[in-house]
């Protein structure tokens, strides 16, 4: 048990998925995963342990913004011992080529500032995805006959962003899309010695204003859960 995750010793795997949403995290529980059973639900936060393909497997809630994922990524790492962490989310197309529906695996990720900005003074840290979880995630969206797109995202502070210049910037520096957690699960990847990646889905597009159909959406979570678990295990 830490602080914000009541499981006990042992009942959370090296391996963890995370989604933003908790109801998306019991979904892909229940969905691919053997003998899955609720390991945490304070503040209606919740995790799952189960097995896939023999292996062990956590799906926990991050959350949305990185203040959140960073207090379960904390202590999922430091209380639990997670080694391998995976984002599973959306994000918001930045580039014309991006279109709703893709996938997106996170190659770095931007920031204006993370829950670890403070620790860094004048250093510009460049938070970077585990190259070989991104190389077997490719692999696994390809074998799905996906066509990723792989590269550089934003990860914000606000979705209602006052100033349309930042996400102009960003996207001239041919940034691929914008989300609001995969910055800090890298730098505390980076700081405890895990492993990192995060997958996304474009659900709405910046320019086009396009968004993703709800019926679509469980669709592309399900591919995402699919890719993150054959990367891991890879
Ligand atoms: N902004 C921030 N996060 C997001 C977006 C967005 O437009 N779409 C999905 N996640």
């Amino acid at each position: 048990m830490s602080t914000h995750i009541g499981a006990a010793p042992g009942e959370i795997a090296e391996t963890v998925l995370m989604p933003g949403d908790p109801y998306r995290a019991r979904w892909a529980a229940e969905t691919f995963l053997k003998g899955a059973r609720c390991i945490n639900e304070v503040r209606g936060m919740l995790g799952f342990t189960g097995t896939w393909r023999g292996h062990p497997v956590t799906i926990h809630g991050s959350g949305m913004g990185m203040p959140s994922l960073s207090i379960y990524a904390n202590e999922l790492i430091r209380d639990f011992g997670a080694k391998t962490l995976i984002r599973i989310g959306s994000c918001g197309g930045m580039q014309a080529a991006v279109k709703v529906r893709d996938v997106v695996i996170a190659m770095s990720a931007s920031s204006v500032s993370t829950p670890s900005s403070t620790i860094f003074r004048e250093l510009n840290f460049a938070p970077v995805a585990d190259y070989g979880l991104l190389r077997a995630a490719v692999a696994a969206a390809e074998a799905k006959g996906l066509t990723p797109h792989v590269g550089g995202i934003y990860s914000s502070d606000t979705f209602y962003d006052e100033r349309d210049d930042i996400a102009a910037e960003m996207t001239r520096h041919g940034v691929l899309a914008v989300e609001m957690e995969a910055a800090e699960l890298y730098t505390l990847a980076a700081r405890h010695g895990a492993r990192a990646l995060a997958v996304l889905t474009v659900s709405d597009h910046l320019q086009t204003h396009e968004s993703l159909p709800a019926k679509d959406r469980e669709q592309s979570f399900g591919d995402m859960v699919e890719i993150a678990l054959e990367a891991a295990f890879d």
